[in-house]
This record gives structure tokens, sequence and C-alpha cells, in this order.
């Protein structure tokens, strides 16, 4: 890559080797602190973690599966201020307990003999999911600790949505709970975030497809392409719930009733979109912004906003050939009245990426492209809850699975992580993807030509992950053993431009075959032009890294550990014998936690 002539960030600190220890590991220099592990009690009765609380305890707790987070200072503050961050998902088998008296499904899910399951565990999980709004404080001796605040706040699989944009009020999310299509429940598999000029949080839906069934003979690609089966294969069986509670039973969207006003055929149509939560106000109805798409949003990542010029936003979609988005606000930025309104008009494009450097933005908008009724896409509505569909029609480029971005502060220019994609097979690499069987991601960025509201970019590959002999730098050469990594995911970029890189190698894989190698999942620093690249953290056992923000003075870092003793087989388990007991060691439970990240001299992290 040419060399920009923005200042290099420095990379002080000594690389750690790769580990596949039960630990989590920082340089020499750094302090860690386990924080907010699942179960934390921050609002309400504040019930102690236990792994018997009720559905009703989980909802004033952390939730599971840490992931996606920011730090939103109060007054500026680098030591008090608000952490917000998203749980993905759950993990059965440790969320209940060891001795819940109910066999477990093939996923690990306990459920009675008739295939039902425990109302009480349902709430439990659907509580465990969302995202929490946290008060935390750095004590004189330099511990952060939670505070009791009125914004504490969870927001669940069962908290009231609007939804807003082109989407809302239509025909495709009129359900039994919002006839008229305003409104829906909850929000789920929020993966990464993003944060919005006007200091708001945004939370991604990823993988919500896969807690919906549908017993219907046929269903339309407004679920099809999305990934809902006719067959009634939802992981997580929520609509099987005792007793058949209409929150519940509408994770079942089969037609029941004489009309979408009877039934939840359309419960889906109200996922897979942008939330936005105001962590100031926890009176605030959280908002499904519509019009930045529907797909698995793996997460956000804004521009700097400019007074007066659009808003521009980029998300990735995080499944095996799909697609990088990017939207483009109608009205101009003002930062005395700018709010997410702003993220309700514009227009909405997917990236295609030439084989020569080159890169344009199709616009995904009525009459563009070839987006019209008789290509079978009515209006914009239509257009959104069928974003895959359309960025099918227009011929946007396929991509290893797009994950998190990031922008360049001094420079502006945009990096995303492709973590793998094994199913691309040989002859089906182009220059953006170019690795068939690709096992281990890489992450490719680009320069706006001109303005981030502009259609044409040039793009390179900044890495390619892999082991010794196959993961290259920038320049094109190889990684050593301090900067190898795979499947990169968490990405971020801070204020000094230091890249911070992080890894999800599944479970299904990790510490074995190709992946032994690395270890168990990490974070990297790397630097943009020279793409030097230093291996900062280690975690524990079955687990990923994911999210990162540093406080305003960059003196403390929060970062995630999602999923430790995700590896442990059914045999293990059933012996209580699991992968990691990380954090608390012994023969506790594992459980998803922040790890908040110090210098010894108090210097500013990676630096
Ligand atoms: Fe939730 Fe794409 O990782
Ligand atoms: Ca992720
Ligand atoms: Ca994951
Ligand atoms: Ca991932």
């Amino acid at each position: 890559a040419a060399g920009t002539g923005a200042p290099a960030p420095s990379l002080g600190f000594k690389a750690i080797p790769v580990s596949a220890a039960d630990s989590v590991v920082v340089p020499e220099g750094y302090r860690v602190q386990t924080f907010i592990p699942w179960g934390t009690p921050i609002n309400g009765d504040m019930p102690a973690f236990s792994l018997d609380a009720s559905g009703e305890d989980q909802a004033q707790q952390v939730g599971s599966h840490h992931d996606g987070m920011h730090f939103l200072p109060l007054d500026g503050s680098s030591r008090d201020g608000l952490l917000v961050l998203n749980h993905e998902y759950v993990e059965p088998r440790y969320l209940h307990g060891a001795a819940q008296g109910l066999a477990l499904d093939s996923e690990g899910f306990p459920q009675h003999e008739d295939g039902s399951r425990d109302p009480d565990q349902v709430l439990k999980e659907l509580n465990a999911h969302g995202v929490s709004v946290v008060r935390v404080r750095q004590g004189a001796d330099g511990q952060w600790q939670v505070v009791e605040d009125a914004r504490n706040r969870r927001i669940t699989g069962l908290t009231p949505m609007r939804l807003a944009g082109p989407v809302a009020g239509t025909g495709h999310v009129v359900t039994k709970f919002s006839p008229d299509g305003s409104m829906t429940r909850g929000t789920l598999n929020n993966c990464s975030s993003g944060v919005t000029p006007w200091n708001t949080y945004l939370a991604a839906e990823e993988n919500w497809a896969g807690y919906f069934a549908n017993e219907d003979p046929e269903i339309d690609r407004r679920q099809a392409r999305y990934g809902i089966q006719t067959r009634d294969t939802g992981r997580y069986q929520w609509h099987r719930a005792a007793g058949g509670a209409d929150e519940t039973l509408r994770f079942d969207a089969s037609s029941r009733g004489a009309s979408a006003r009877d039934d939840y055929r359309n419960e889906p149509h109200a996922f897979g979109y942008m939330v936005e939560i105001d962590p100031m106000d926890p009176q605030s109805t959280p908002v499904k912004r519509t019009h930045l798409g529907r797909f698995a949003h793996e997460g956000v990542i804004f521009a700097p906003a400019v007074e007066g010029q659009p808003v521009v936003c980029y998300s990735g979609d995080d499944a095996r050939f799909e697609y990088i988005y990017k939207f483009v606000s109608a009205r101009p930025f003002h930062a005395a009245t700018a709010d997410g309104s702003l993220l309700d008009e514009g227009t909405l494009h997917v990236a295609k990426f030439h084989d020569n450097g080159s890169g344009e933005w199709l616009a995904l908008a009525p009459g563009e492209n070839g987006l019209t009724p008789e290509n079978g896409f009515t209006d914009l509505a239509d257009i959104l809850v069928n974003t895959r569909s359309a960025a099918d029609h227009v011929g946007a480029t396929r991509m290893d699975r797009p994950e998190w971005g990031a922008v360049d502060p001094v420079t502006g220019r945009v990096y995303f992580t492709l973590t793998n994609n094994t199913r691309r097979e040989p002859g089906q690499e182009d220059a953006a993807n170019p690795r068939s069987d690709n096992g281990f991601g890489h992450i490719i960025r680009w320069q706006e030509d001109g303005s981030h509201a502009g259609t044409r970019f040039a793009w390179d590959l900044f890495m390619l992950g892999g082991d010794r002999e196959n993961g290259r730098n920038p320049a094109g050469e190889p990684l050593g053993d301090d900067a190898i990594f795979a499947s990169p995911d968490g990405l971020w970029i801070d204020p000094d431009r230091r890249v911070w890189i992080q890894t999800d190698i599944s479970e299904s894989v990790m510490n074995n075959g190709i992946y032994e190698v690395f270890g168990n999942n990490q974070m990297l620093a790397a630097t943009p032009e020279s793409g030097e690249i230093k291996r900062f953290l280690t975690g524990p056992v079955g687990q990923e890294i994911t999210g990162v923000i540093t406080t305003p003075d960059q003196r403390t870092m929060f970062v995630n550990v999602q999923h430790p003793g995700a590896t442990t087989d059914a045999e293990a388990f059933a012996a209580g014998d699991f992968a990691s007991h990380w954090p608390e060691g012994g023969s506790a439970v594992p459980r998803s936690a922040t790890l908040v990240i110090t210098r010894e001299d108090g210097g500013i992290i990676g630096a």
C-alpha cells in the first residue's frame, strides 16, 4: 500500500506468543481485570448471580455472550461512563446450570419428553439476549466497578421496539401484536454494534433466522433467502414453551389465522435490522432502522460526520457469499439537530469490487439497477425487506463473510474483515476474495473517491490471515510467529490509528488441524501503512475475543470474551468436565465476561 503521509501509530508493547491455556494473557506491563461476567446484577432487585436464577432475575442481570460494545463517557470522563454491550446468544448447557433434571436436545436445550420447553427457561434465554447498559466507574485503586444508576438497563428479546423507515407501517410487518406494522418485540443475536454521530448506540441483528420455525408448505424469499426453512428447524424452539404464551408462540411464523393480523407469519420480517438505542434515556423505546437494510447485520460503522454533508455508514452481512452495504442519508448532518431520523431517508448501496482494484456502490432503490416491479421489486419497502435478493439482482460482489468494519480517523480509509469461507470453490475466486477454501480469512480496505457519500472507490487487500506459509501483510510478506492469525472478526481503529484485530476461529475447529498453530482466539494490533502486526492478547479455552473500545484518554480498554468452554463435548459436559472454567476457575461453569485492560505505568493502550 502506498504511504498516505498520515502519522504512523506506535506498537510499543512486546508481542505475546499464541496460547492454549485457560487464561487471559496480555503483554508485560499490562494489567487485566475480569468484569461484569454473565449474571452480574445491574438493576431492579439486583439478584445475585446463581445458576438457578429465574427468567425474571436474568432481566435484571448482565446477559450472556458479550459482543459489540461502546463506552459512553459521562461529562467527558475517562473514569466514569456507561458501558453498553451486546449479548449475542446463549449456551443453554451453562445458562440453566448442570442439574436441570430435563433431557437436553441435540443443541443442548433442556426439553420435556413431549418436546415442549419449560417456560421459565425460555424466558431466561430471551432475557439473556439483547443489550446491557451499565454505569461503570474507576475507583482510586484503579479497579472498575458497577455503579447503581437509573440508566442501568436491560434490553432483551422481549423489549417493545418501534419500526422506522420505509418498511415500518407496511404489510410486510403487520402482526397480531402490531396490526398497523409500527411495533415489534425484542432484538436477537446482537453481534457487533455501532455508534452514531449523535452518540446513540446501534445493535446489529445477525443470525436471527435461527430463532424462527415455519411449517407452511411454501415460504417466500423474505424468509427463504435468509435461511428460514419449511421444516420446523429453529434452534431455540421457543415457540414450544409450555403454556403457549403469545410472546413465545410468535417464533412460529406459520400461517395459522385468517390474515396476517391474526398470527405471526410476518414476525421474521421485523428482524434483521440495526436497532438504535439511546443509553442516556432509560425510558426510550429502541428503534429498528429499516432503511439500513435487512440481512444478517454484523454491525455498522459510521464515517466521521461532516457538518452539512450526508451521514454515511457501512454494514456487512455475515454469511458465506453475502455483501457489504453502505447507507447515505438524504438529509445533511447538522450537529445541533442530528438524530436517528437521518437514517430513515436516503439510499442503501451494495459494493461491487472490480478485479482491477476499482469499485462501485450500486444503489438499491426503486428503478435503479433493474430494481423494478417487472423484475419483482414493487417498491422501496419490498427492496429493503428483500435486501439480499436486491443485491443479488444488481450483481454485487459475493464476499467471504463480511464481519466488522472500521474507518481510519485520519485517512478515511474503510477496513472490513472477511472472516472465512470454506465453501468458495476453486474457480470461484476473484481479486477481492482471492482464495478458494478460505479457512483463514482476510481484511479488505478501500478509499472512497472524494467523499464517503460517493459511488466509486479504490480498494486493496490489507492482510491475508494464515499461518507462516499462508498469511501475508500488505507488502505481501509472510506473517511471523508474533503475527499469525486466522478468522478475523472484530475490528477497531483507535484515535492514533492502531488497527485492532480480533479473531473468531469457530469452536468446531479451533486448536485443531490447520488452526492448531493459532491457539486460542486472540487480539492483535497493526499499523495501517507498514502493516506491522503484533499479538496483544490471548483468551481462555473455547471462546472468541470480540468487542473493543477504550475510554477517551485511551488509558483503559474494554474487550469481551464470548462463549468460553464452547468446545466442551456432550460426554465431557455430562461428566462436569468443562473445557474451560474461566473466569472463576476450579469446577465453575464458564461465563462470558468483559476484560478491563490498563497499563502499570498508566500509559496509552498499545502505544
Ligand atoms: Fe456474530 Fe459474524 O459474528
Ligand atoms: Ca462477530
Ligand atoms: Ca461467534
Ligand atoms: Ca464470527
